[in-house]
């Protein structure tokens, strides 16, 4: 996830139990691109034990070919391609899920990104841009040009990130492709985890920001799937979270309030699941400083530790109420762009 998925997010993410797999926030591919450093350094340094997939988005067949070869001297489990950023700035340049519209130009890429990837290719796609129209016929391209991995976020394009999510045609994707099919959208526990699996027959979920609220989800699913109970998390164990990704987000160029700023873009996420009324995210909101932000969370966190966090998040209590109707130009999925 871009502005998320970066090398001290997934090392803290590792730390609560890692997923099988990481996927890149986006490397951003057209006639002057290069490698990002910064997206470099979470496969350069990843220390997860874990391998981690690059991203890429863009239209440009040549430069993507380019781009793989360049990617290829990291260490990278494979590479993925992003037909699903639905922010505007993004699909009007016909990449992300601006390319839903055109399977025969989607055709072209897979055909190019799979003689270019000699190890595992994968795609990460929507059900469509307006609608599923097309979503056979691209179904059918990911098994012509032998994609590897498919996850599918079951939403379209227009549907943003707060519909309902369509499982039903995520399980007709693992019904039809003939590689391994995550299931992705609104993964919210390890039971609804166990719950889409049943129901769409998918080899595995995708998840994206229930990660960021609970970073113990990764463990909680194995725990569900192999019948263990589940650990149960406390109100002192967000804490220690919240302590840990502020001292591995913290650089010399980041500090201050800029520090704090980037802290409530995660804790947007986790204050989802503190209270039922919003009240810690309404504090957390008007921080300024460091020890504003702290005694926020020492007020809501520590009065009583040993409270369980919500396994899933409150009803009613969202990141951000205009979440579903993001800056309507903002350059991509960021943050920003979700959170509005
Ligand atoms: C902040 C943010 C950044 C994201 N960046 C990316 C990205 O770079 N590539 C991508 O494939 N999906 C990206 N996504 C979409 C997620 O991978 C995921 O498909 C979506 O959020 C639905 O899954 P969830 O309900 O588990 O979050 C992003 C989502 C968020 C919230």
């Amino acid at each position: 996830m871009q502005d998320v998925t970066d090398l001290a997010f997934m090392g803290v993410i590792s730390h609560y139990g890692a997923p099988d797999y990481f996927f890149t926030e986006f490397f951003r591919v057209h006639s002057q691109s290069r490698p990002e450093r910064h997206i470099l350094r979470s496969i350069d340094e990843n220390s997860t034990g874990r391998p981690v997939f690059a991203q890429l988005i863009g239209e440009d067949l040549h430069h993507l070919s380019r781009t793989v070869d360049e990617l290829r001297k990291h260490p990278i489990a494979g590479i993925d391609l992003n037909l699903g950023c639905p922010a505007p700035k993004v699909y009007k340049k016909n990449v992300g899920g601006g390319l839903l519209r055109e399977p025969a130009k989607i055709a072209e890429i897979l055909a190019t990104l799979r003689a270019a990837v000699p190890g595992l290719f994968t795609v990460k796609m929507r059900v469509g841009f307006d609608d599923a129209t097309h979503f056979d016929r691209l179904l059918d391209l990911m098994n012509e040009h032998s994609v590897d991995l498919l996850s599918v976020h079951g939403r379209t394009v227009k549907e943003m990130y707060r519909s309902e999510v369509h499982y039903d045609l995520i399980a007709r994707a693992a019904a039809r492709v003939c590689c391994p099919v995550l299931a992705n959208g609104n993964i919210l526990s390890a039971p609804r985890a166990a719950a889409v699996l049943g129901t769409t027959k998918a080899a595995g979920v995708m998840i994206g920001r229930h990660a960021i609220r609970n970073p113990w989800i990764f463990r909680q699913c194995r725990e569900q799937f192999s019948g263990q109970p589940v650990t149960v998390i406390t109100l002192a164990d967000v804490h220690e979270y919240i302590e840990r990704l502020y001292r591995a987000t913290q650089t010399p160029e980041f500090a201050g309030r800029y520090h704090v700023n980037k802290m409530k873009k995660y804790l947007n996420f986790v204050g989802q699941g503190v209270d039922p009324t919003g009240s810690f995210l309404h504090d957390m909101r008007r921080t300024e400083t460091e020890s504003e932000l702290f005694a926020v969370c020492d007020r809501h966190l520590l009065t009583e530790p040993t409270r369980a966090f919500a396994v899933e998040p409150y009803p009613g209590v969202i990141a951000r109420p205009n979440c579903e109707t993001p800056v309507a130009e903002a350059d991509g999925c960021s943050l920003e762009t979700i959170l509005g």
